[in-house]
């Protein structure tokens, strides 16, 4: 039969290309989203492309009691919990915000989902929890250092919840996905990524700078110990992410996860500096980037990318888009918002 997927934080940019790529692979998916740094538009972007009227619950996942009505209302096998806040900066200046949203709404939604006896979850967990690795690449057991936001401090709480209500519930499976930099955008160009505001992130600024929404990209350092001086990352494609949570529901649902909390890196394992995400973005798209060096961003970490050996050999998923495909769909769909 159908297995049931809720996808909160499903209107999100995440959220909705892994409810395209459940669809895809014959899930049933109910988005909850309380459309807080979203739009109702991406829910109608899923079902544009997958032709089917994926079910939309505007809810927040703080409030218990609308998220045990949801459990009754649909019929759920596994739970992937995107629902969170996410600018770094925001979080240092209201640091409550994001307790409360992030490490609450997944508490609740743990609680709801034991009462309605649904057994398993994958959670959005972040590369910001290594922060700066003393050796790199970064595998699952680079130990995790103490965080340097509210945010980041938000994900570790989340993986240990997560961790400890595994081992306290027999019968709960977990999974927590450790993203690197998530970057570009659905091939239709139908979803993408809808920052608020002036951009943080390095590729949605780019984009806005190529389309003139900004005068020019400021590169936060070229004096790093890194081959061309500016920082490294490792940018994976947002499609291919979201096939790595289709992979994770179903080693939780089909019984070939070993361990009932595991954790895995989800990344390239490519290390790319600044400079070269720019240069790489200019040729693929045929498009100038204005931009001009200035200083070091605080709280930026030199180089952090993955070692993805543990989700290519137990999840089966590596990453397969080549960066300059990446960048293309990142730039259409920048376009397709002047439209
Ligand atoms: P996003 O802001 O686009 O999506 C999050 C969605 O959750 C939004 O639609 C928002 O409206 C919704 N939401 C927030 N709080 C909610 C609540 N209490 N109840 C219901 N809905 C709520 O962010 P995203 O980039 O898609 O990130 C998804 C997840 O992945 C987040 O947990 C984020 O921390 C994590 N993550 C993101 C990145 C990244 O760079 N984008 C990297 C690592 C981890
Ligand atoms: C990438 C690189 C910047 C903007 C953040 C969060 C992390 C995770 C992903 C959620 C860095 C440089 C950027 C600009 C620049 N999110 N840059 N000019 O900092 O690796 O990670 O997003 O979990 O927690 O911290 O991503 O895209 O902001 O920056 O030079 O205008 O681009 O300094 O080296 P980051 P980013």
């Amino acid at each position: 039969m159908k297995k049931t997927v809720l996808v909160t934080g499903g209107a999100g940019y995440i959220g909705s290309h892994t409810a395209v790529e459940l669809v895809g692979a014959g899930y049933g998916v109910v988005i909850a989203d309380n459309l807080s740094n979203s739009d109702a538009g991406a829910v109608e972007g899923v079902r544009r492309i997958t032709g089917v009227e994926v079910p939309f619950e505007r809810i927040d996942c703080n409030d218990g009691a609308a998220m045990n009505a949801l459990f009754t209302r649909h019929a759920v096998d596994a739970v992937i919990h995107f629902a969170a806040f996410k600018a770094v900066g925001e979080s240092v200046a209201e640091p409550l915000k994001y307790y409360s949203n992030n490490v609450g709404s997944f508490v609740t939604l743990l609680g709801s989902m034991r009462t309605a006896g649904v057994e398993n979850v994958v959670f959005s967990s972040s590369a910001t929890v290594y922060g700066q690795p003393g050796t790199l690449p970064a595998t699952e057991r680079t130990p995790r250092q103490p965080a340097t936001s509210p945010y980041g401090a938000t994900k570790q709480i989340c993986e240990d919840i997560l961790r400890d209500a595994v081992s306290a519930c027999n019968g709960l499976h977990g999974i927590a996905l450790r993203y690197f930099n998530p970057i570009g955008a659905h091939p239709s160009a139908l979803i993408g990524e809808l920052p608020r505001g002036v951009p943080a992130n390095l590729v949605p600024f780019i984009t806005q700078t190529a389309a003139g929404i900004r005068g020019e990209l400021s590169i936060f350092g070229d004096d790093y110990p890194t081959p061309d001086g500016t920082a490294l990352r490792d940018y994976i494609d947002v499609v291919d992410l979201a096939r790595a949570h289709v992979v994770a529901v179903e080693r939780m649902l089909y019984g070939a996860q070993r361990e009932p909390y595991e954790v895995f890196n989800i990344g390239t394992g490519r290390p790319v500096s600044v400079m070269e995400l720019v240069k790489g973005f200019e040729r693929a798209n045929g498009v100038k980037v204005p931009c001009r060096v200035v200083g070091r961003r605080p709280g930026d970490v030199e180089a952090v990318w993955a070692d993805t050996t543990l989700a290519a050999t137990i999840l089966g998923w590596r990453s397969d888009r080549p960066l300059d495909e990446t960048l293309r769909t990142a730039w259409a769909w920048q376009l397709s918002l002047k439209d």
